[in-house]
């Protein structure tokens, strides 16, 4: 089977509802707090991807059983001491920044070294974001130039740690808060506002922890070494999936879409927030929450007359595995928009700050670029009238859905070819059977 797709035709008007895969970061925190609960745990809608995968492997290796049931995966943790950390153990955990980083904080208290590797992108990415942190904590951690492989020796006399973490990394804030579950005392931790689903996980589980909001940041204490109880949980659809699907009905002509079920927690939706403000028009309908997390339904129609936006950094953090589909609404918005302060995009699967540029330069679009700082001269009338291919040689799977979407709202007699398509396995491996649904014509 080839690895590429190639797209010369725009996708068709589309009326339609559909429901996305479950939420990646849900996935992956629920399966590593439930390796730490006591008793079994029941999981229902889990993402079957392969950052989601390497998370199961991973809590193998360390010890945790689980079964696959019809509906549900079940996962038998043992406790916060549950985890059998023998010799010589390596997880690799594929290209999953969020695994790699929230798995060392679980590891603070191991009794043998256990080293954490990784695919190409994830061993070009900064681990000292993490390290530094947790080795406050008395844990040792052995990097080469800050990143994978990290090696982990934890410590059995670890000590609560004051946490300033500046980035706005939920990652960051995440494994420091697994490593204060298993630290005796008060850990503190002041954090600039970025996704809170572990937090919300902690509160669910009834795990002490005390949160302080403020505008910018958060105050989270959480007092350690509490074991708490395996639990059932369903994953809600997730919302950075959904975006591809929000743009693709934003930009095709006369279409409707219905997206049910989609996690829509505050510290996600800031491509709703940045899409509406440009003139499109995303309702949420049947909204309910479901042990903390806000889910529902997402309704969006093709608009035709979008405005650029001057787009506050403030809102960064709560788009930022959005930012490659919200420059093609910019680069067909009528105006010029801006955004600011994007250097945390070029620190992820891959530089994706750099590649949408390039992508944007590619397609025959304006910007402006100063330092993390961009300007998109917006054009209604934009369309793709020339081939090209995408290399994308860090396999970045969003670079890949992005390009697709592109492709099939703009294209016009030529094509588009796509390279590394099993790309989406590792977050979204139903994202071209959705798109056939749809009924686009992908060859
Ligand atoms: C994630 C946090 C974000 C995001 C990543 C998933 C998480 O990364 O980009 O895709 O699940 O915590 P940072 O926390 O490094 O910004």
């Amino acid at each position: 089977m080839n690895n590429y797709v190639r797209i010369n035709k725009k996708i068709n008007s589309f009326d339609k509802i559909i429901e996305i895969d479950g939420d990646k970061s849900i996935s992956i925190r629920c399966v590593l707090l439930a390796s730490q609960a006591i008793g079994k745990s029941r999981i229902y809608n889990l993402l079957k991807s392969e950052d989601v995968i390497s998370t199961l492997k991973s809590i193998k290796q360390l010890g945790i059983n689980y079964k696959n049931k019809k509906n549900f995966l079940e996962i038998y943790g043992s406790g916060l001491d549950g985890y059998k950390t023998e010799k010589k153990v390596k997880i690799d955990a594929g290209n999953s920044g969020t695994l790699a980083r929230l798995i060392l904080g679980l590891l603070v208290n191991s009794k043998n070294t256990i080293k954490i590797t990784g695919d190409k992108s994830l061993s070009m990415r900064d681990f000292s974001r993490i390290t530094e942190p947790l080795k406050n904590f008395g844990a040792e951690l052995l990097s080469k130039k800050n990143s994978l492989p990290v090696e982990i020796r934890g410590s059995q006399f670890l000590r609560p740690i004051s946490y300033d973490e500046k980035i706005g990394s939920a990652q960051c804030k995440s494994a420091v808060m697994l490593a204060a579950l298993k630290t005796p005392g008060l850990t503190k931790i002041k954090a600039k506002k970025s996704r809170n689903h572990s937090e919300t996980l902690f509160k669910s589980l009834n795990i002490p922890i005390k949160i302080k909001k403020g505008r910018y940041f958060d105050i989270i204490e959480i007092n350690g070494q509490k074991n708490f109880q395996g639990f059932d949980y369903i994953i809600p659809g997730d919302i950075s999936s959904s975006s591809f699907f929000l743009v693709l009905t934003i930009l095709a002509k006369n279409s409707k879409l219905i997206i049910k079920n989609v996690n829509i927690n505050s510290t996600r939706t800031g491509i709703l927030n940045i899409l509406n403000k440009m003139n499109a028009n995303i309702k949420i309908k049947n909204k309910k929450i479901y042990k903390g997390e806000p889910i529902g339904d997402l309704f969006v129609k093709s608009s035709n007359n979008l405005k650029a936006i001057k787009c506050p950094k403030s809102v960064n953090s709560s788009a930022i595995d959005e930012f490659l589909v919200i420059f093609l609404i910019a680069a067909k918005a009528k105006g010029v928009s801006s955004f600011e302060d994007l250097g945390e995009l070029n620190k992820k699967e891959s530089p994706r700050l750099n590649i949408s540029l390039d992508f944007l330069n590619k397609i025959g679009v304006k910007y402006k670029r100063k330092n993390d700082d961009i300007k998109i001269y917006g054009d209604p009338n934009l369309e793709i009238t020339k081939s090209f291919k995408i290399k994308n040689y860090l396999k970045d799977h969003r670079v890949f859905m992005m390009s697709c979407i592109a492709a099939l709202t703009l294209v016009k007699n030529c094509s588009v070819t796509i390279n590394d398509k099993d790309s989406i396995k590792t977050s979204f491996p139903n994202f071209l059977n959705i798109l056939k649904k749809l009924g686009a014509k992908i060859n």
